[in-house]
């Protein structure tokens, strides 16, 4: 977060949005929409797992919640999807939120760390915004050769980002590079 711009816009300064994501070396997140993310490596898995448990809250669009109902469950998950007018609570851990009608800002700032989850659209709407803290990002060394890319915007963007560190995660070579906004 940009100090001057968190005094500027009245962000609360200890509000942390971290994109978690593994892409193939083609830059693709999955194959389509419905694509479960079946194809990661057990060392991202664990690392994901880990990020999630010291999250306060996950933040998935409505197509990955559907591919990830299950694992989600025991997370405290905010939903991104138009079929709420605003937001709707629906249990202590689920929380459907329309991100073009509800104030997301003041949503997220009740909460210290927040990991957005994706998928593409998801992922976009936090960069558009200028929300995006950081983006752990693992390389995972396949191929899919068509499919989602990490973001998708119509907008030009011009964000830029610090390579904090990078680590190998197993002999195959899957990456994890974690960058910070610059
Ligand atoms: N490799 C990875 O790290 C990773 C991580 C996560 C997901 N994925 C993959 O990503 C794919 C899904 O991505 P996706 O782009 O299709 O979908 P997505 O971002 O998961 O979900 C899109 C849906 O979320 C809702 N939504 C998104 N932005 C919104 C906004 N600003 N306001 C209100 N609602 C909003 C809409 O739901 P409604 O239709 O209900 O209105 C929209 O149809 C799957 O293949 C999944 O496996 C990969």
């Amino acid at each position: 977060m940009h100090f001057m711009k968190a005094i500027s816009l009245g962000y609360n300064a200890h509000m942390r949005c971290s994109a978690i994501v593994a892409t193939t070396i083609d830059g693709k997140i999955g194959l389509d929409a419905g694509h479960f993310s079946d194809w990661t490596s057990p060392e991202d898995k664990n690392f994901l797992h880990q990020m999630l448990d010291e999250s306060d809250v996950v933040v998935v669009g409505n197509n990955t919640y559907k591919t990830a109902l299950e694992p989600l469950s025991k997370r405290n998950c905010i939903v991104l999807t138009t079929s709420v007018a605003i937001s709707e609570r629906k249990s202590s851990r689920l929380f459907l939120v329309n991100a073009q009608t509800a104030d997301m800002r003041k949503i997220l700032e009740t909460y210290k760390t927040i990991a957005i989850l994706g998928g593409t659209q998801t992922y976009t709407y936090f960069l558009e915004n200028d929300l995006l803290d950081e983006i752990y990002l693992t390389i995972e060394p396949l191929v899919f050769g068509r499919g989602l890319n990490l973001f998708e915007s119509a907008k030009n963007i011009n964000a830029t980002f610090r390579l904090e560190s990078t680590r190998q995660l197993n002999e195959k070579g899957s990456l994890l590079l974690h960058y910070v906004r610059a």
